[in-house]
């Protein structure tokens, strides 16, 4: 709420402090109102720089997590899988793997420096609506000479268009009429499968991401908004059925719910998506991960 971008033009829309507060006020949201009265503002509106200096710190921060959790290896599990089943089934053709809403890249700079996928003709994108965080993405990935890139934009828009899609940490910020139309931007004859990571939630998930982000992490905003994400997250159910009423041409699902063969949930969940004719295969590749497809 406190950066906000015209999804179009891609213009930075000015935001008012007594604005965004009340919103805040009107869910007797302590905290919250807290965290936005520190933001300077020039003439009630946010100091654009002010605010993006706090959205790097916080996105550096959310890298050490990511970091500690391996979450690039987790990515890449289901990738592969996924990149394998479209070689075997015969498609020949480029793939484009875009991480919507990368933030500062992390994950699509993980695969570019730990993966072979470059070298596969893969081509590894990020991105994302924030100017601030994409440049600040690029800027890492030049400071290692990484083979990827990222783009300022709408990640669904026909000249960004890819044949995977991937996100982190992204799906819980679209609700009701939202969340149905993120997935049907899915629904194009290019998309071959999608793989959307996110909190899963459970009674404790608001106590395991309180715990996390009051050790981990630094900046108010992070550890509020970090326990307020886990609680806010959307049940598998939730996800499901948007995506399959969204996306008519994959068939979808959840995968990594459960911690091996155990009843416990992982922090993170995948809603993913899959063209019918891979499905065998990464069935048989992910095994008991992967949950039933519909
Ligand atoms: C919570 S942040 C993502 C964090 C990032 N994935 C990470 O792991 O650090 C959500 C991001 O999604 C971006 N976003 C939302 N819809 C988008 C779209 N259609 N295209 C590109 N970016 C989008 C927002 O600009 C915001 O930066």
């Amino acid at each position: 709420m406190i950066v906000q971008y015209d999804a179009k033009s891609l213009a930075r829309l000015s935001v008012s402090k007594a604005e965004i507060l009340r919103v805040f006020e009107g869910f007797s949201n302590k905290k919250a109102v807290r965290v936005i009265e520190k933001i300077p503002t020039l003439d009630g509106l946010f100091d654009a720089n002010a605010v993006d200096r706090l959205m790097l710190t916080v996105h550096w921060e959310m890298q050490r997590l990511a970091e500690e959790f391996y979450h690039g290896n987790r990515v890449l599990r289901i990738l592969r899988a996924t990149i394998d089943s479209l070689r075997v089934k015969g498609f020949s053709g480029p793939i484009r793997i875009v991480d919507v809403g990368c933030g500062i890249g992390y994950t699509i700079r993980w695969l570019a420096a730990y993966t072979n996928l470059p070298a596969e003709k893969i081509e590894l994108t990020g991105v994302d609506l924030n100017a601030t965080l994409v440049n600040e993405a690029d800027r890492l990935a030049r400071a290692e000479s990484l083979p990827c890139s990222f783009f300022h934009g709408d990640a669904f828009s026909s000249d960004l268009a890819g044949q995977i899609y991937i996100s982190t940490g992204v799906i819980h910020h679209f609700r009701g009429d939202d969340l149905a139309a993120f997935f049907r931007r899915h629904d194009s004859e290019g998309t071959q499968a999608f793989i959307h990571f996110d909190f899963q939630p459970w009674a404790l998930a608001p106590f395991g991401s309180w715990f996390f982000h009051v050790i981990r992490m630094r900046t108010a905003l992070a550890r509020h908004d970090g326990v307020l994400s886990a609680a806010r997250a959307h049940t598998a159910q939730t996800l499901v059925s948007a995506a399959r009423a969204g996306v008519l041409n994959l068939l979808t699902g959840i995968y990594g719910a459960k911690i091996w063969n155990t009843p416990a949930p992982r922090v993170f969940h995948a809603l993913v998506g899959f063209r019918p004719n891979l499905v065998e295969y990464v069935k048989a590749s992910l095994g008991g991960l992967l949950g039933e497809l519909q």
